[in-house]
């Protein structure tokens, strides 16, 4: 005859593993809220850039060559409140229709929370070779008295909030078309850049 079953030990292993659970559980808890308490003060807002100016200077072209210098004044708009960007290598290339024109290489900078800084960005073009639709192309405009162009803007960037720096991203910035015109008498639009992360 087996005797009346034993009542389940309210002691030993199932206590521990009770208070292990509770203790995982809470600690999930805590660092969630912590999380989406970082989040919610730091609210990391979109990078704004404007193309503000654009100009072409020199410019000369055969059927197939292309001589030019172009410059574009663009402001860069951090609109964090603790967020600051280290920008540690730029490009920035300029294109026409499905050619690039000419790329050149930015100083590296630090742009601190809610600040402005001004890139002016200065691309040669020398004896470039010109496809055959992009010089058709090109010589349309160019007697119309306007060019279509587009500037790309690339960078290796690190975001700052407080002490924590995060790791490497790039940061890809397109702002097209920038409408420059070749006679003096148009005022230049502004033109806003689409970015990604
Ligand atoms: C571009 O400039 C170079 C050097 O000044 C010159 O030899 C060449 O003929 C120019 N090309 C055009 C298309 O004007």
């Amino acid at each position: 005859m087996a005797g009346p079953p034993q009542p389940l030990s309210r002691s030993g292993p199932s206590r521990i593993l009770r208070f292990v659970i509770i203790f995982l559980v809470a600690l999930i808890i805590l660092v969630g809220l912590a999380v989406l308490i970082i989040w919610l003060t730091v609210r990391p807002k979109r990078l704004s850039y404007t193309v503000e100016s654009a100009e072409v200077h020199n410019f000369d072209m055969t059927d197939t060559q292309l001589n030019a210098s172009f410059s574009f004044g663009v402001r860069a708009y951090n609109p964090n409140k603790r967020v600051s960007v280290y920008y540690d290598s730029i490009t920035a290339t300029v294109g026409f229709g499905d050619q690039d024109l000419s790329f050149g290489v930015l100083s590296p900078f630090y742009q601190p929370h809610k600040n402005e800084q001004w890139l002016n960005i200065h691309l040669n073009a020398q004896n470039f070779l010109l496809h055959d639709s992009v010089s058709k192309e090109l010589a349309l405009e160019r007697s119309a008295g306007e060019m279509d162009l587009d500037l790309w803007i690339k960078a290796r960037i690190r975001f700052k909030v407080g002490v924590w720096k995060s790791a490497h991203r790039t940061l890809r910035i397109r702002c097209s078309p920038v409408i420059v015109y070749l006679s003096k008498s148009k005022t230049f639009k502004k033109t806003t850049c689409f970015t990604e992360v």
